[in-house]
Parts: C-alpha cells; structure tokens; sequence
C-alpha cells in the first residue's frame, strides 16, 4: 500500500479522491498495489464525504507522515501552494500538481529540488487537462529538435469563443456558462485575460527548449476586446478567431513566443477545437507535426491526468523520472514588437475607397475581406507579413488620415 495525500478539495481535488476511490481495482492493477489516501487538507468541512474521517486543517500532519510517499497539490495559486510544495519536496515527498501558476513561476527551482532529494515533481495536469502532453513531450518525442509549439490551451476561452461563434450568445453569459460547468479560474480574468494560456505555454516552451520561461517575459493579450463583428469577417475569411499560444524557435535560436488571439484558417488543425476542448500542435523537425486534441478542462478530465501521475509516483518511488529543465533569463526571447505578422484590421472611415486607396499605400499588397452585410463606412483587410513594430506604426498613419482603427487581430499561419 503505498500512502497519499491530497492538498485541497475543491474541482480538481475532489476528482482526484473520486478517480482514485472508484477506480481502486483499475488502479491496483497497474502498480501492483493499492493507492490509499490517507489525508485530505482543505479548510472546509466535508461531513458528507465518504473520506470525512481523512480530512485534515494542519499542512504539518501530512508533511511530518513518513508513511505518505506522494503529495498531490491542487489547491491552485500560489500562496501556500509554493510554500507546501517546497517543503514536501525538501523532505523527499514526491509531489503531483495540476497547478500551472506553480510551475509556470516556480518550476525551475522545484525540479532542482525534487532532483537534489531524489523524489518526483510530476505536472501532467497542468497543460491540456486531461491530454497527455507533458509526458509525450518529455518522452516520445525526446529525440525531436522542437521547432514550434501552437495550442489552444483555455477552455474557458475556447467555449466562450465557441458560443459566440456557434449561438451568437454574448460574452458574459458565456463566461457564466463555462464557471458554471467547473472549467474556469477562480478569478476569470486569468481566463479572458490570457494569463491562464500564457503559464501553460510558458510550462511547454520550458520543456521543449530546456530553460524557464517565466509569464512575465511573454506578451498576452486576452478575448474581451473580441466583437462578434470580427468573428463575421473572419468567417468571409474562411478562419475563425482562437486564442493561441505560440512559441517558435527562430534561426539564430532565439524565442518568438506570444499569447494572442489569432484568425486561423479552417484548414488548419486547431480550427475545429471547440468548446471546452484544448488542442496542441508540436512541430518536430523529425516528426513533423504532431497534435493533441481533448479536453482542457473539467474536474474529471484534469483528475486522470493528476492520478495517472500518482501512478507514475507509485511505480518510480525509489527513481527518478527524468523530467527536467535550468532556470532562464529573457535574454533568449525577442521583444514581440519584433515579431513577424500578418495582421487582420476592421476601420471605420466616411469615405471608403478614398481610406482602402490608403490603406493600400501605407502596407502595401493588403488583402480585402468582402462581407455583404456591413454598413458603407466599415472594411477589413489583412496586412502582408510585417515586424509588430511596423504594423503599429503603420496603423498610426491610418488614424492620422483619420481612418479609425477598430480592431486588430494576428493572422496564425497554423
Ligand atoms: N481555467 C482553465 C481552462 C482550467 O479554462 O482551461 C484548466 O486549466
């Protein structure tokens, strides 16, 4: 029997004790011995749980049990998460999280840890919820130089866009819906904003290149300024609008990584990922492309990825996986303003050949996209592939001319 014990109960926690509770037979066949869960802390009372007799206030009860090998942390945040996971780690307790802040600020120094200590610091959770890509990346597709990462990685976001796009249903009431179906933060901003898909990106581009990449040295930019306006003219384009996240390895090794929404064309991969499905395209330059496609979200999708890292825990108590990347600075990572884009414009002008005749002028080869059904003074054209700095600028001149820049979206050759 090999001991437990899970660090909160709320969505993902209480998937976790039920994965673990219900698939008790399942799971002892796999490790060759039972997964017993020992202690569960929240601060809440749970009398009605059929593990009431488990639950604990007292961090120090689980991190003084010799007996309890593996700790699992899904509290979320990272404050007392950092705190709790540090010294579990510190007195050689393998540690499961789905807690992507954790990882995405502090991962560097928590791998170096549980590797000075012997133990296991295990996050298959923390990207994709329930689609394997953390172990995949790290094992199977280790002999690859990785070129590229893309991915839709919130589903709270994906569904939001979802419903805007399918029911034509308003952003707040779709934000509702998803917290209500358990996918969102819970602060939703770290949702809309794109902070959520900034640390998943920041969890993958780590692993993939081998150094931290810290949120703070990513540009990200989140779907509130989305207008169902822009979801039309992109449908004219055949693409639809999803929010990406993007590292690439550019050829003097430097990172160009961004969080963004983008308009993707409906023949790339990740154009049907909907709802509150996540998908996430590697680009190996033995491989190819390959893409993971599930669900990115919810209690129980996210609980297997957490329990099948608990297994792996079990198997490797006496080893170490080899999962690993140093800390990093940004002097690897270009300014975004440096990043090559094509770009989607919606203006607003009196005149609108006079303003397209402009447009033409100031970026060049643009492309118009024709939709019937807007008003005489609105258009949308894509710009050719150009620095973000120069877009900017370029745009500048526009509102000079007095042709009012509505909104702009990145154009994701995915
Ligand atoms: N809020 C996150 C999402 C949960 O919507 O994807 C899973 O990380």
């Amino acid at each position: 029997m090999v001991s437990v014990a899970i660090m909160g109960h709320g969505v993902v926690g209480s998937g976790v004790a039920e994965i673990i509770t219900t698939h008790k037979n399942k799971l002892f066949n796999s490790v060759g011995e039972e997964i017993y869960i020992k202690k569960i802390l929240d601060l809440r009372e749970f009398p009605d749980s059929p593990l009431a007799d488990r639950f604990t206030k007292s961090f120090d009860e689980i991190l003084s049990d010799r007996e309890i090998r593996i700790v699992v942390e899904v509290m979320g945040g990272t404050n007392p998460a950092y705190d709790y996971v540090k010294k579990c780690l510190l007195a050689g307790k393998s540690v499961v999280t789905s807690n992507k802040e954790l990882v995405a600020k502090h991962g560097a120094e928590l791998l170096a840890i549980a590797k000075e200590q012997n133990c296991n610091f295990l996050f298959e959770a923390s990207v994709g919820g329930g689609i394997p890509i953390i172990r995949p990346m790290n094992q199977c597709l280790v002999a690859n130089i990785v070129d590229e990462v893309a991915g839709i990685l919130n589903g709270t976001t994906n569904f939001i866009l979802t419903k805007m796009i399918t029911d034509g249903m308003n952003f707040d009431d779709a934000l509702k819906l998803a917290q209500d179906l358990g996918f969102a933060e819970r602060n939703p901003e770290a949702d809309v904003e794109g902070h959520d898909a900034c640390r998943k990106i920041c969890i993958l581009a780590s692993l993939a290149f081998g150094k931290h990449v810290y949120p703070e040295f990513v540009h990200t930019e989140g779907i509130t300024k989305i207008a169902l306006e822009d979801v039309k003219f992109a449908e004219s384009y055949n693409s639809v609008i999803k929010l990406i996240g993007r590292v690439k390895r550019l050829e003097d090794g430097k990172l160009d990584i961004i969080v963004a929404p983008m308009m993707i064309p409906n023949s790339s991969q990740l154009a049907n990922i909907d709802y509150e499905f996540n998908g996430i395209m590697v680009r190996g330059d033995c491989t190819g492309d390959v893409v993971f496609y599930g669900k990115g979200a919810g209690k129980l999708p996210t609980a297997s990825a957490v329990v099948a890292d608990v297994v792996d825990c079990v198997k490797h108590l006496k080893t170490r996986k080899y999962l690993f990347w140093t800390d990093g600075t940004d002097e690897n990572i270009i300014p975004y303003t440096q990043s090559q884009t094509s770009m989607y414009i919606r203006v607003k002008s009196q005149n609108k050949d006079v303003a397209y005749s402009k447009a033409e002028e100031i970026f060049g080869n643009i492309k118009s996209i024709e939709r019937d059904d807007v008003t005489n003074d609105v258009f949308a054209f894509v710009t050719p592939e150009m620095a973000y700095e120069d877009i900017e600028k370029k745009i500048q001149l526009l509102e000079n001319d007095n042709i009012n820049v509505l909104s702009q979206i990145r154009i994701g050759n995915l």
